[in-house]
């Protein structure tokens, strides 16, 4: 269904297309005269135009004009009489979707309709497409059965229904942009566009027009008017990504426009509203922030409405295999290499390693170990962890971070890989004898070294 505006000053006229285009399952506003046209067209969220090209107080030229000023997206078709066939050409030039001769067959009509509404929507598509969002648009797997993560994912399918505002919070590469995608297609906006803007990655001169739009000559190089992300995620789903990061005007702007309020695009006089689900995130420590007068107390707590923290993946050890398996299937896959197994102490690594990076350290350590393994096995030295370079550097050097349980387990593997390193030199690279000192199995002695990357001295 569409919501389409018919402007038409003859009655009958307008009560025949209202009547044919509701058979059809659209909803139809009348105006019956250019200005009231206009009105309309501000007030209302509308789908297509379609509009006489003679009409008392305006003519349809000048409402295509008006509207084009005002969206260069929506679809405007224009009805002619014969004297005006060529008035009606010189609108198409200027940017009308097609026009109909009176008399017409409504039918003819409705079928004009249809192909200018699914232009439309390839046109918005395409817009969205372009912006960075070719890559994933579907949402992908979330991998993690952890009782934290199991928390994290019954939250986001609570919330997802509403149009509540959803917070995201949690240490970079935890996985805040897939939860923000999870948000959206599990809400009923999954149709609609899902645009995500990075406020860190662009530079604040730009950013506003990013966010809101801008008009033709608002600045130098500002050649076209352009459509902001608010505007291109209408009915959708907006994700300001690293929201800690913008500065504060546009945080006031923001704020306005999460209260409801309309906007103008940079540079222009008219006034935009939208309809957008809005779901932030930001590694910050936004209460931080708003202590050190960055961010804005009002503004956080308009967003930290449903905040969702997701936990750092050292928290969820347990969830590691399954993100391993996960990652070696794509990877091997995608790089077109036989599927590969990890030994059991390369996975004990894997499970055993502080993560900082969360999901994304292991998601690229991953990608590297299937490019470096040949064989059908990747073991601890494919894998470039960091246990072999804390070898070489001192006690003090080991990162204090993550658990009790994590800091300890690479002390030990810390102190191992000395110690194994030391015998190793003094036996002269004798692994039996090493083991002998060490009072351990050959076979552990074996696994360890392989683990830490012991090349012979
Ligand atoms: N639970 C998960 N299951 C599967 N893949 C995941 C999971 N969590 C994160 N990933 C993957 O890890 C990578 C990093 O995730 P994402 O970009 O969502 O993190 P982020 O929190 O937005 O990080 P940053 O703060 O650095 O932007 C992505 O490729 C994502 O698909
Ligand atoms: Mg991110």
């Amino acid at each position: 269904m569409a919501v389409i505006l018919v402007i038409e000053d003859k009655e009958s006229m307008a009560q025949m297309l209202s009547q044919a285009l509701q058979a059809e399952g659209h909803q139809v506003i009348v105006a019956r005269d250019g200005r009231e046209g206009l009105q309309k067209f501000k007030e209302s969220k509308l789908d297509i135009i379609v509009s006489d090209l003679k009409l008392p107080h305006k003519s349809g030229l000048e409402i295509l004009e008006a509207i084009k000023e005002h969206n260069p997206l929506i679809p405007v078709i224009l009805m002619t009489a014969y004297g005006t066939i060529e008035t009606a050409v010189k609108a198409v030039k200027e940017g009308a979707y097609d026009f109909i001769t009176k008399p017409f067959d409504p039918d003819h009509l409705i079928h004009l309709i249809n192909k200018a509404l699914e232009k439309q929507r390839l046109v918005t598509e395409n817009l969205i497409l372009r912006e960075e969002f070719a890559k994933h648009l579907k949402l992908p797997k979330i991998i993690g059965k952890s009782p934290k993560m199991l928390e994290v994912v019954e939250k986001v399918q609570k919330v997802a229904a509403s149009h509540t505002t959803v917070l995201l919070l949690g240490e970079s590469g935890t996985g805040k942009e897939l939860f923000a995608r999870a948000v959206h297609y599990l809400s009923p906006r999954k149709e609609e566009a899902f645009v995500a803007i990075n406020c860190a990655a662009i530079p604040r001169d730009l950013l506003e027009s990013e966010l809101f739009g801008h008009e033709r000559g608002a600045f130098t190089g500002a050649v076209a008017r352009k459509m902001g992300k608010f505007e291109l995620a209408d009915k959708g789903t907006i994700f300001l990504d690293e929201i800690g990061d913008l500065d504060l005007a546009l945080q006031a702007k923001l704020l306005r426009v999460l209260e409801g309020e309309e906007f103008m695009r940079v540079g222009g006089t008219v006034k935009i509203k939208v309809d957008d689900r809005v779901v932030a995130a930001t590694n910050k420590d936004l209460q931080a922030a708003i202590a050190q007068k960055l961010f804005r107390e009002d503004l956080y707590y308009r967003l930290a409405i449903f905040p969702v923290t997701i936990p750092p993946l050292r928290e969820r050890a347990d969830d590691i295999p399954a993100l391993v398996e996960h990652f070696v299937n794509y990877y091997c896959k995608e790089l077109k290499k036989e599927l590969k197994n990890f030994s059991p102490a390369s996975m004990e690594l894997l499970v055993r390693h502080p993560w900082t990076g969360n999901v994304r350290e292991l998601q690229n350590c991953i990608e590297r170990a299937v490019i470096l393994t040949d064989g059908p096995v990747i073991s601890p030295e494919h894998l470039g962890l960091r246990v072999k370079e804390l070898a070489e550097a001192g006690l003090a050097d080991l990162p204090m971070e993550g658990s009790l349980q994590d800091v300890s387990s690479m002390a030990t593997q810390f102190a191992e890989s000395r110690m194994i390193r030391k015998v190793m030199k003094e036996t002269g690279g004798n692994k039996t004898k090493a083991a002998e000192i060490l009072k351990v199995s050959y076979k552990t002695m074996l696994t360890k070294i392989k683990d830490y990357g012991i090349e012979n001295p």
